[in-house]
């Protein structure tokens, strides 16, 4: 189980994986800040978890907004904060060239390194001033940066040139960022996600998602949000797992 000291920013946390990671935060005897758009249910998301979570409305591609998340994160946090998850994304789905639509939409694949590769590191960033205000002993972790990238950063599909490079871009940024911060005492790792049950898949309806997980080697179905957020503990209880991307997805390699 995760240490009751676990003071969190998670991301991205009104739906799926955030979601989910915050809810185990709080389970564990955490508490975590909730960042996600105005847009979002962040603020019936954080009620329903109690007292040790809340909710700030934040775009993470704001310097402004996400500067303001960590003062507010500090103050109901009671501490300095220790953990980071970024699970905030987006998933566009367009070709670099369509016989009838024309070339990729520009802003489209901006906005898809803005808000998933630019966003993820502007709370990165953002947090080492925070966490660096924490005291420790010896060479405990003074902080984790968790962030999320996809197995699409590896084997991206037809439609996925935007995503996939978006998400490409968080699993280069993995090991420097993690060199970087060494001598901080602050540890940075990636999941990369293989296909998850979430609201971004559950739209697609039962018989897909349920296609979708058929072709997963074993476990042969949709990953539960649970499991990733499991993996979120393991990689903030072991202090050695440092400057890597785990990839969790049951074998699965998209065709
Ligand atoms: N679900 C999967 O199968 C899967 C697979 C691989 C990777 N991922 C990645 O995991 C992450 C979470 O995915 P999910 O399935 O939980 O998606 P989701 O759509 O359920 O949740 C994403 C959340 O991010 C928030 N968000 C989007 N843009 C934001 C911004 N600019 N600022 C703040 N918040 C913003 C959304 O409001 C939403 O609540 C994403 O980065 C996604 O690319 C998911």
């Amino acid at each position: 189980m995760l240490s009751t000291g676990v003071r969190a920013l998670v991301t991205g946390a009104a739906s799926g994986l955030g979601r989910a990671t915050a809810e185990r935060i709080v389970a564990s005897g955490g508490k975590a800040v909730i960042l996600d758009l105005p847009s979002s249910n962040g603020a019936d998301v954080a009620q329903s978890l109690g007292s040790s979570c809340h909710f700030i409305a934040a775009d993470i591609t704001s310097e402004e907004q996400v500067q303001e998340a960590m003062a507010f994160a500090h103050k109901n946090l009671g501490a300095p904060l220790n953990t980071v998850v970024n699970c905030a994304g987006i998933a566009p789905a367009i070709r670099t060239f369509h016989p009838k639509r024309g070339p990729h939409d520009l802003d489209a694949f901006t906005k898809a390194l803005m808000v998933n590769t630019v966003g993820t590191f502007n709370v990165c960033r953002l947090a080492v001033p925070e966490m660096l205000k924490n005291e420790i002993e010896g060479d405990a972790t003074r902080g984790v940066l968790i962030n999320t990238a996809s197995i699409a950063g590896y084997e991206g599909q037809v439609g996925q040139v935007a995503y996939a490079s978006s998400k490409g871009a968080i699993i280069g940024m993995t090991l420097p960022m993690a060199r970087d911060l060494a001598k901080s005492q602050i540890r940075v790792m990636t999941i990369a996600p293989g296909l998850f049950l979430t609201p971004l898949l559950e739209g697609l309806g039962e018989k897909v998602c349920n296609e979708l997980g058929s072709t997963i080697p074993y476990p042969n179905r949709l990953g539960n949000p649970s499991e990733f957020a499991l993996t979120v503990e393991q990689i903030i209880n072991n202090p050695l797992l440092n400057g890597s991307v785990i990839r969790l997805d049951g074998a699965a390699r998209l065709p």
